[in-house]
């Protein structure tokens, strides 16, 4: 069963009834203001931190479910009936219902009663307030009298303490005015948040208590009962912005009004600033804007494949995903609650790859934020806060080494080596340049190693769960060991293309001892998972529990450590063991329980989150192995199971969004096998992204070009691309001649035959466009 479908000509994702499975969510702003909204407009706002500067609340694990949001009551004062045109909060069924997700805006449509809404919720680009446009026609047949009333609960500004404390109501006070309630809580610095409309207001609510009544909820307010609000300021306790305006229409007539919800530094300047952003005209342009905004950064890249569910994800949701994990991280969403997870720096790390090709500059600057909560011997602190520029965390195995893939792809896309010179400081002060950051979390691991002389788990690895096996000290992950291999093999071809010959020679040494150590974490037919703190194998077939792990099988072939026989044999188990319909398992078999002596090593249900989930950032990392050794069937059946796009028709049972990505969906020992949770932030999004672009499509940025190397689906006859490579636009087609999709036999470029499959960087320069003929 679906609740809705792909307008791809539009790029919106179409959602036809209001009751999905869970709140279908999208993403308002491009990483300074902006918040998420649901399908039926439950949401928050904030500004660019949202722990810091949240300024409207929405409270999870809560019931009803997704409140409270961006409100539009509206009555008939004739007939004394009162809706929700979004559906929520009143959740009378509407005659008709269409919520439209767009690229950073969404339209929620509805009629009831022969009254046609339309409310568009958008951030314009740049700016710091976000705006509801709402539009309202009568096609009852009669003369209207309506009453419009907007909503929003204002938040504490810091949100974990709106959360933990009582005294925040305390400090809010709020007041109408001039059109406008500004709200503030005493102790916040040059942060109030204002709602206006240019609707007309009637009457207002700045206080919760007034406009809701007791007992009551946002679902039967007193004042829509009422008809009216009171006209309560609030002091010392919780606010809201309710406004009501009266709406009259005749027969046939359609009405517009705007709502303008932001913040000011000033309190005093906060109307002026407010009335400013209602001018319609503006509003216009900003949305046009906007539309530019998104269209310009998809243009970066575009694909033609004779897969249409491969071309709405490459084309569309899968590059606005990683945006928005680019932006968010692991931040804030329906599920992250915008308190604690800040900027990840193993998280973020991996969020560059799946934007580096369409905003380097500001990839760069991530990276370097990133590189400055680094320390001097190498590891790294986990967690940077965006607005105080605080950092927490730290301890960890894995966050440090993910710099080096990162700023490698970087300098892979732009040509921008002088990056590697550029000096970032350190967390404990001292700076050091791009390089000497990335080789000193080589050398952090290197010199962090165990009893086998595998690196340290420390706290955890990429796996936080994992943590648990580690209870005593001394544990081991094989993952890192192959990270530290994948990092060194990547440094090894950097220092090769600018000629680092003495480093080369420090590099090649670990490298090898990396492979020396093969044997001690081979199982037979795969590879390990960790030695814990008793130093036993985790991830053996041996074992009851937690037999085979996907990760270090995938990262082994990533590494190019493994011999070949042990690249196919560990993947070929992979594929026995893990793979599912909806994609290939973490690891089996789960336990369904945590027994330090039995090796089970998750306190969650077997069959969840990395306890045996299908946990799709791994799933990328099998599609990319697959690739290396060029298995193109497995690859595509990697990734064609985790389309988010291919789960439309049974929403029902993955409950959760099909244009995104999940972090997860329940493996196959759960009863509720295939249903899904923490859709959008997810590394699943640049790495799929990167997976899909660069290995099966095989279109990859390196130093000294572009690579044309696809490894696609034997039925596939090709191909097209257009990709923006170093200010060159490449227009790619490829041509599968021999139906066995092998890899590139000829390559042209603008008609020259070239030597290899790679279109030279020196070709390129100074040119606008090129087009480029491959054969496989
Ligand atoms: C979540 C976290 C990520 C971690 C992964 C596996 O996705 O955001 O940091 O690596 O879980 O535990």
């Amino acid at each position: 069963m679906h609740y809705g479908y792909f307008d791809n000509q539009n790029r919106e994702y179409v959602i036809t009834r209001p009751d999905t499975p869970t709140p279908w969510i999208n993403f308002l702003g491009n990483g300074e203001y902006g918040g998420f909204i649901s399908n039926s407009a439950g949401g928050m706002s904030y500004y660019k931190d949202p722990n810091s500067k949240r300024i409207t609340r929405y409270k999870y694990n809560n019931l009803p479910a997704d409140r409270p949001g961006r409100y539009i009551y509206l009555k008939d004062m004739k007939t004394g009936e009162y809706w929700s045109p979004t559906w929520q909060p009143v959740m009378k069924t509407p005659d008709s219902y269409e919520c439209r997700h767009g690229l950073g805006y969404t339209a929620i449509s509805s009629s009831y009663g022969g009254i046609e809404t339309q409310i568009t919720y958008f951030v314009p680009v740049g700016k710091d307030h976000e705006v509801w446009k709402v539009r309202i026609k009568n096609n009852s047949g009669k003369e209207l009298s309506l009453k419009a009333f907007t909503y929003v609960e204002f938040s504490y500004h810091t949100a974990s303490l709106d959360l933990m404390c009582d005294w925040p109501r305390m400090l809010f006070n709020a007041d109408f005015k001039d059109g406008f309630i500004v709200f503030e809580s005493m102790t916040a610095e040059a942060f109030y948040p204002y709602i206006g409309t240019n609707a007309g207001v009637e009457g207002y609510d700045c206080s919760l208590e007034k406009f809701i009544g007791t007992y009551r909820s946002e679902s039967n307010p007193i004042a829509l009962e009422n008809g009216k609000c009171s006209n309560s300021p609030v002091s010392s306790d919780n606010a809201v912005g309710a406004m009501c305006c009266p709406v009259n229409l005749e027969s046939g007539e359609e009405k517009t009004f705007v709502v303008v919800l932001g913040f000011s530094e000033n309190k005093e300047t906060a109307v002026q600033k407010g009335r400013e952003n209602l001018d319609e005209q503006q509003i216009e342009k900003d949305f046009a804007d906007l539309r530019a905004y998104w269209d310009n950064f998809l243009s970066h890249a575009s694909f033609s494949t004779p897969d249409e569910n491969v071309n709405i994800m490459l084309n569309i949701w899968n590059q606005y995903q990683c945006k928005t994990t680019f932006d968010w991280s692991r931040f804030i969403s329906l599920y992250e609650r915008g308190i604690d997870r800040g900027l990840g720096f193993r998280d973020s790390m991996q969020d560059i790859l799946g934007v580096v090709h369409a905003i380097p500059d500001k990839v760069k600057a991530r990276i370097k934020d990133l590189l400055s909560i680094q320390f001097k011997k190498g590891d790294a602190m986990s967690v940077l806060y965006p607005a105080d520029r605080k950092a927490c965390g730290g301890g960890r195995s894995d966050d440090h080494l993910w710099s080096v893939f990162s700023v490698c792809t970087y300098i892979r896309e732009t040509g921008d080596r002088e990056f590697l010179n550029e000096r970032v400081p350190y967390y404990d002060g001292g700076d050091g340049t791009v390089l000497e950051h990335m080789e000193n979390a080589v050398k952090f691991t290197v010199d962090n190693s165990g009893e086998h002389g595998i690196p340290l788990l420390l706290l955890s690895d990429w796996n936080d769960t994992l943590a648990s096996i580690n209870k005593k000290g001394g544990s081991e992950s094989i993952f890192v060991f192959f990270q530290l291999a994948h990092a060194v093999y990547e440094l090894l071809l950097l220092y090769r293309q600018y000629g680092y010959i003495e480093k080369e020679k420090w590099a090649s040494e670990i490298y090898a001892y990396c492979e020396s150590k093969l044997d001690t974490i081979w199982d037979g037919k795969w590879f390990l998972r960790a030695f814990n703190s008793y130093g036993e194998k985790y991830g053996t077939a041996d074992d009851e529990y937690n037999r085979i792990f996907l990760n270090p099988q995938t990262w082994a072939v990533m590494s190019r450590l493994p011999t070949e026989e042990q690249a196919h044999s560990a993947l070929d188990a992979v594929h026995e063991n893990l793979m599912t319909e909806f994609g290939l398992l973490i690891h089996y078999p789960a336990a369904d329980f945590y027994d330090v002596e039995k090796k089970a090593y998750m306190p969650c249900a077997a069959g969840t989150k990395e306890n045996g989930g299908i946990f799709y950032h791994t799933n990328a990392w099998a599609v990319i192995a697959e690739v290396l050794l060029g298995r193109n069937e497995h690859a595509f059946e990697y990734y064609s199971a985790a389309l988010p796009c291919r789960r439309n028709e049974i929403s029902e049972l993955c409950r959760i969004e099909p244009y995104v990505y999940a972090s997860h969906i329940f493996g196959k020992q759960h009863p509720e096998f295939g249903a899904g949770t923490n859709s959008w932030l997810t590394g699943t999004a640049a790495w799929m992204f990167l997976a899909a672009s660069q290995y099966i499509l095989g279109i990859r940025p390196d130093y000294d070009g572009l690579v044309i190397d696809p490894c696609i689906p034997k039925e596939w006859d090709g191909f097209k691309a257009e990709r923006m490579f170093r200010n060159v636009k490449v227009i790619i087609t490829v041509k599968n001649t021999c139906g066995s999709a092998g890899r590139v036999k000829n390559l042209t470029v603008d008609g020259n035959v070239m030597e290899d499959n790679t279109i030279p960087a020196a070709y390129l320069k100074g040119k606008t466009l090129v087009q480029v003929y491959a054969e496989i």
